[in-house]
């Protein structure tokens, strides 16, 4: 068996399995509690059970106020480190802890109470980290909405979760563009149905934006205010089972799923992962260089580190280009931090650029330990060139927005198993992975599946959608009794590594962000020339997959059909934002189909990938494939 004779995770994994609640309530002392949990599992509530039922505790209070009273006032809490404005700037805990207190009195006194939702779109600025936490403080629940993101999406999920308030900025900054967020928002606020009671805009210099009166709020102006009134918010106590935010990710369809994420089970998972996963000690300093829009982002920017008392760095930049392919090494060596966290595709960016790693020697990386890949697939080249040039264990570990924390990963803390490139290595406490068939038989090592999660799932795993239980299961309980569908599919190997090779829906994987295929498929249908529409991912050398739609369109149209084609890469990036990445339309005469009316996706896509394919026996004409080869020469 391929193993680390020291490593702690086998020990560790069984008797999470074998004694769930002795494990989490161990856990859980890393958390300082109001009232301890009743019960640490409760296997009647909830659709699966809940975890620390009957536990109160504040969110905010365990990332601030505890490590100040305790000796942490001082530390730096949150360096800001934005190449795109040529700033940086630093929080010690106790004056991040006064920024939010601050912040938590303004919503408080705008009418925001325990369990209003709060929505924050934002750029990559430490006000928006100031922002999760004041909620959280509160007891309000955030909704993160990617800056990424257009009008109509920000609109879907204002209706979704109601927000009394929203707060956002002026802008983000984006290499050699500013992104005007305040038009965005207030579109976005006319198409929704629910309206907040009123918004808080953060002024940044790069360019201003008018306010609309008697609706939007000067953030800095509340603040001064705030201060000279020496408003504070104290904490309010929530019960461990109550949310503390909503993320909205991608499903099968145009409507994101609310992922709701409670206070208590939360806490304790993401506590326990910073030593044991991540090999991170409170007081060092931890680089996660995803946004905050993510889970990614609010686990590991925000929560993770700051439950630990480490140092949280937040990075406002690109991989490349911001100015150079050494952005990531200047960071690390400039902050001194011990472990960095980013996506695969950031790494094929860098590599592009910088094939020799020439501006990885210009830096000091000696404090560097640790590498940590998620959000897609890392592909075993880029892993073999990070582990090359850096000489540090390259860690690629898997998760979903639904969970919140790492699935499978290579546990740092408890002892490092050996790396298997291509996997990310063994399931993490809590989580027992199988692979099954389509009628929920186990497979045997080696055989390739859908990739379940026994229940009950761990801590800090979505209990629910919000305000929709019987989506929540028909979504990820319903197809595999006594599990949650990860809708993901891969293989266990016979030292129980997971492979995860590849979504077994419409979900597709653009430079780490995930996208339904569906939902642009929802907006190229909507244009008036398009008849019918099949949008799938095609291989892109730099951020893995990209999305290409073809179109068949309406009898009769006669316009230049290069028009068209541009007309609806443009709707994309108006409905749904230039995170999609859609650039690549093309107009065929007919869509690949089997008999049934079924689209041929997967022979399109090896085609365009330029895989080998077959000709699949069910097709209804064997020509329509050859049209889409020729459609796609020249194109890809
Ligand atoms: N606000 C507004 N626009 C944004 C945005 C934001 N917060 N983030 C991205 N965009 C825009 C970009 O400007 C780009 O627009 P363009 O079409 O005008 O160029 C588009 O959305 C696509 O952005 P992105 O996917 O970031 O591509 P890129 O070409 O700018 O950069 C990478 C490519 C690989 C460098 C970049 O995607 C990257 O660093 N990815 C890492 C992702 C990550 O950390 N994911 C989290 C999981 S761990
Ligand atoms: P998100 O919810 O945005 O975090 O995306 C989750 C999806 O990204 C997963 O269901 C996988 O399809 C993919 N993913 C994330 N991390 C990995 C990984 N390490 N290996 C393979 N796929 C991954």
């Amino acid at each position: 068996m391929t193993t680390n004779a020291s490593s702690r995770y086998h020990d560790v994994h069984a008797q999470s399995l074998s004694d769930p609640e002795g494990f989490w309530g161990e856990a859980a002392k890393a958390i300082d509690w109001i009232v301890p949990a009743k019960k640490v599992f409760d296997p009647s509530v909830g659709l699966y059970g809940r975890w620390f039922v009957g536990g109160v505790l504040n969110t905010c209070y365990n990332a601030l106020d505890r490590h100040v009273a305790g000796g942490r006032a001082d530390q730096v809490a949150l360096i800001h480190d934005s190449p795109l404005t040529g700033e940086v700037r630093k929080f010690t805990y106790a004056q991040l802890l006064h920024e939010v207190q601050v912040l938590g009195a303004i919503l408080q006194d705008l009418g925001v109470g325990k369990g209003d939702r709060v929505i924050l779109y934002m750029p990559m600025v430490p006000e928006a980290v100031v922002a999760m936490l004041a909620c959280a403080r509160i007891g309000a629940v955030h909704s993160v909405v990617f800056g990424g993101f257009a009008a109509k999406e920000l609109a879907t999920r204002i209706d979704d979760a109601r927000p009394k308030l929203i707060l956002s900025a002026s802008c983000g900054i984006e290499p050699g563009r500013i992104v005007q967020y305040k038009p965005l928002l207030d579109e976005a606020i006319a198409l929704a149905n629910a309206k907040p009671d009123g918004c808080i805009v953060l002024q940044r210099p790069q360019h201003g934006c008018d306010l609309v009166a008697g609706r939007d709020h000067d953030w800095a102006e509340l603040r001064s205010k705030a201060i000279a009134a020496k408003k504070s918010a104290d904490c309010v106590p929530v019960l461990a089972t109550d949310p503390l935010y909503i993320l909205y990710t991608s499903g099968t369809t145009g409507k994101p799923k609310g992922v709701v994420r409670d206070n208590g089970g939360h806490a304790v998972a993401l506590a326990w992962s910073m030593w044991n996963l991540y090999g991170v000690k409170p007081g060092e300093v931890w680089w996660c260089g995803s946004d905050i829009g993510w889970v990614v982002g609010h686990s590991y920017i925000v929560y993770a580190p700051l439950f630990h008392g480490a140092t949280s760095v937040m990075y406002e930049g690109k991989p490349v280009g911001t100015p150079d392919a050494g952005a990531f090494w200047r960071v690390i060596s400039e902050h001194k931090a011990v472990a960095f966290f980013t996506a695969p595709t950031a790494f094929r960016a860098i590599r592009k650029d910088d094939p020799d790693g020439s501006f990885i020697r210009k830096y000091d990386l000696s404090q560097f330990r640790t590498l940590f890949l998620a959000g897609e697939r890392a592909d075993p080249p880029t892993v073999d060139w990070a582990e090359k040039q850096l000489k540090v264990p390259v860690i690629d570990h898997w998760w979903q927005t639904e969970t919140g924390w790492c699935i499978a990963g290579n546990p740092v803390g408890l002892g490092q198993l050996p790396v298997k490139h291509g996997s990310p290595t063994v399931p993490m406490p809590g989580y027992k992975v199988e692979v099954v068939d389509e009628a929920a038989r186990p497979l045997p090592a080696g055989a390739m599946g859908s990739i379940v999660i026994k229940l009950p799932m761990p801590p800090a795993c979505l209990p629910t959608l919000w305000e929709q239980d019987e989506h929540c299961k028909e979504a990820y309980f319903n197809e595999f009794p006594g599990y949650y569908k990860t809708s993901d599919a891969g293989y266990l190997d016979d030292d129980g590594y997971v492979y995860v090779m590849g979504r077994t829906d419409d979900i597709i994987n653009v430079a780490g962000h995930r996208l339904s295929t569906g939902g642009m498929e929802e907006i190229l249908a909507s244009h008036p020339d398009v008849a019918e529409c099949a949008v799938l991912g095609i291989k892109d050398t730099i951020k893995g997959e990209v999305p290409c739609g073809f179109l068949v369109l309406k009898a009769g149209v006669e316009r230049p059909v290069a028009d068209i084609e541009k007309e609806v890469v443009a709707l994309v990036r108006e409905k749904l934002g230039p995170v999609a990445a859609f650039k690549l339309a093309i107009a065929v005469g007919r869509l690949p189909k089997t008999r049934s009316g079924k689209i041929l996706r997967g022979t399109i896509k090896k085609i365009a990938d330029g895989d080998s394919w077959t000709m699949p026996a069910t097709i209804e004409d064997p020509k329509s494939l050859d049209e889409i080869g020729a459609a796609l020469k020249g194109r890809v």
